[in-house]
């Protein structure tokens, strides 16, 4: 018997199998996020997503010291605000003294060899916890636009190395595009949070992020089921000019990965969001999975599907495996 497909030939061994393994994930995939509050004065463990802690803004510059000495090559922040700063427009983070101007500056200058990403939008920054200017029809996207435009010249201001707006405001890679290039930022790229999902598994992000909000975010943010219409949400902020585009969440919307990949040339990334850290985290608590093991094979997937870019919790974790040389399936 001869006539068929052999596959076995190429698994016989581990060092067959390593020279033969299509996908690889290295330290400069990874984007690690992390929650920065004014007002913690220590570390906060956060109760949903074990091993992440809100960090206190006087620890920052520390962290990113020691982020960089472990190999990590970027950065998400999320500022967590003080509630009694928090106003109907995000304010304070239009501010050049604002919270989301100080945490990017001062882990920009702990790691200036580092990239900065900042995460552009208003929910952290809300009283009502929506990512924009709520008028009495809902959120305002063209009012809301305005204001993205300002936040991203603030971040840009204090050092940001790339800009990510999350909001899903119809328009809003073209608003700060121009905001940007207006205000001596045209050399900096923006990483469009493009095809977001209004999806169940950003549950742990709002208690870490402090920013629960009433109601949902369905009117903007995509309908989970529709997988055509991430593809054109994606391919307009490319038209808009965004310079990465990203799939979020992630295990759940491979296919949107895979699609896109075939559809554009621009750099991929994936948000492997909290609730899917929190799933893996939990059942490995509970003793139903290998954690590593679920780890590196989540990871791994997202490459697999196209993704050159992956923003997770996980990403020290993956770091130190990788470093080891362990990072195998
Ligand atoms: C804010 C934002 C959210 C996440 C990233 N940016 C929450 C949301 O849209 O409700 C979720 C990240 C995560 O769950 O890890 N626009
Ligand atoms: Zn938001």
């Amino acid at each position: 018997m001869t006539d068929f497909m052999r596959g076995r030939r190429l698994r016989g061994s581990a060092a067959l199998r390593d020279l033969v393994r299509e996908q690889t994930v290295r330290a400069d995939d990874l984007v690690y996020p992390i929650f920065v509050s004014e007002t913690a004065t220590d570390f906060e463990p956060i109760g949903s997503m074990p091993g992440v802690s809100r960090v206190p803004e006087a620890k920052l510059a520390a962290l990113m010291r020691e982020l960089h000495a472990e190999g990590l090559k970027a950065v998400m922040l999320f500022g967590v605000l003080a509630e009694n700063r928090k106003d109907a427009v995000g304010s304070d983070s239009l501010n050049d003294k604002g919270l989301l101007a100080r945490m990017v500056k001062t882990a920009k200058q702990a790691a200036p060899d580092m990239v900065v990403m900042a995460d552009i939008c208003f929910c952290e920054y809300t009283d009502h916890g929506h990512c924009g200017v709520v008028h009495d029809h809902g959120v305002d996207n063209d009012a809301t636009l305005e204001n993205l435009a300002k936040q991203a010249v603030v971040a840009a201001r204090a050092g940001a190395d790339v800009l990510a707006p999350s909001a899903m405001m119809d328009g809003q890679v073209a608003a700060i595009r121009a905001a940007l290039d207006a205000s001596g930022f045209s050399h900096l790229p923006i990483l469009a949070y493009s095809s977001k999902f209004a999806s169940a598994l950003y549950g742990p992000f709002r208690e870490a992020a402090g920013c629960g909000l009433k109601g949902d975010r369905k009117t903007y943010q995509m309908d989970p089921f529709n997988g055509r219409e991430a593809l054109r949400e994606s391919l307009a902020d490319e038209a808009q000019g965004a310079d990465m585009l990203m799939v979020k969440p992630g295990v759940a919307y491979l296919d949107i990965l895979a699609q896109l990949r075939e559809r554009t040339l621009l750099p991929l990334v994936v948000y492997q969001v909290s609730g899917e850290y929190a799933m893996v985290k939990f059942a490995a608590q509970a003793g139903a999975l290998d954690e590593k093991r679920v780890m590196r094979e989540l990871l791994g997937a997202f490459k697999r599907a196209g993704a050159d870019l992956i923003i997770t919790y996980f990403a020290r974790e993956a770091l130190r495996e990788i470093a080891a040389g362990t990072f195998k399936p």
